[in-house]
């Protein structure tokens, strides 16, 4: 299969839907223009691909679930605005162009932030994006996706992260910081298929293996391009790992070693897919792609 094409048309299928979400005009304006900055900005589309995906290994149409993992997009993105931000990572470029607060200030970049968070769950508390699913499947899913964002997730990591900059790394802590500050939203992403899918056991746990070794491995890439990426091509600086002295992969154990753990986590993530059919070849593919992106 073509993956890059595969990619272009999911990625352009959850752009369009976003697109229309927010034709209706948000006030005041600038509210509106804050969010939509950072949320058209660019960006790979990932996390809702691999919702996606995971739905398609569990024997689903994508289009039937997009509403709900587009809404990993606008997660995702208030935690980039709010990552760059002069109060944690204080950084001036991302996805290209530069930061939120740059454009809008801190004020309405938090803003901006917090509002893309909680329109995740205006959407994903409504049905009717996909009568056909049962309520019991979307209500699991957003409680899925509340923890993996939240105070047992995603926002415990960028704690520890701002707590570990400058320290002495440890592989606990450094595992701790990843697995929750991304690993997180990403098993919650793929977690989406089996769920809303109303898949059994079996498929469930095989997907959240899935989920956890790329999960990871995503963000001992994402410390490893920092250090061999250029700033063109990521759309954010590179270095800036360096300059904070975060707790990294490469800072503990050196690039070489960390491309063997991310190569070694992708071959893992790649054996927990076994049980799944030819639909699940999509997200196989992903998680190859993954290993090797430059951005
Ligand atoms: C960057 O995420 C932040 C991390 C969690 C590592 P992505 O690499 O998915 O960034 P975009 O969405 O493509 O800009
Ligand atoms: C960010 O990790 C994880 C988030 C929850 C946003 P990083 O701080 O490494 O992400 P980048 O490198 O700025 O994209
Ligand atoms: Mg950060
Ligand atoms: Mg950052
Ligand atoms: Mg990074």
């Amino acid at each position: 299969m073509d993956i890059k094409k595969y990619l272009n048309g999911q990625k352009e299928a959850v752009d369009s839907f976003l697109r229309s979400y927010f034709r209706e005009q948000i006030r005041p304006p600038v509210l509106q223009e804050a969010m939509l900055y950072s949320l058209f900005a660019g960006g790979k589309r990932i996390r809702p691909i691999l919702a996606l995906a995971a739905f398609e290994a569990c024997g689903g149409t994508a289009p039937e679930i997009l509403a709900y993992a587009s809404t990993l997009e606008l997660i995702h993105t208030y935690s980039l605005i709010h990552d760059d931000l002069p109060a944690m990572d204080n950084d001036d470029l991302r996805r290209g162009k530069p930061t939120n607060h740059k454009v809008y200030g801190e004020a309405v970049a938090i803003l901006a932030g917090d509002a893309l968070l909680t329109e995740a769950f205006c959407i994903l508390s409504d049905p009717s994006w996909s009568p056909s699913l049962p309520v019991s499947h979307l209500l699991r899913a957003s409680r899925e996706i509340a923890l993996a964002s939240g105070a047992r997730g995603m926002v415990a990591g960028q704690v520890q992260d701002m707590l570990s900059e400058k320290a002495e790394p440890d592989e606990g802590t450094l595992e701790f910081i990843h697995r929750n500050k991304t690993a997180a939203l990403i098993l919650a992403s793929v977690r989406l298929g089996p769920i809303l899918r109303g898949s059994g056991d079996k498929e469930f746990s095989a997907m959240s293996r899935f989920g956890q070794k790329i999960g990871l491995a995503f963000q001992v890439i994402d410390d490893i391009l920092d250090v061999e990426g250029e700033t063109e091509e990521l759309g954010k600086p590179r270095g800036s790992d360096e300059d904070r002295k975060k707790m990294t992969y490469p800072r503990l154990y050196g690039v070489v070693k960390s491309r063997e753990i991310a190569n070694q986590l992708i071959s893992d993530a790649l054996s927990s897919l076994d049980i799944f059919p030819a639909e699940a070849d999509p997200l196989r593919e992903i998680a190859q792609y993954l290993l090797n992106r430059r951005s």
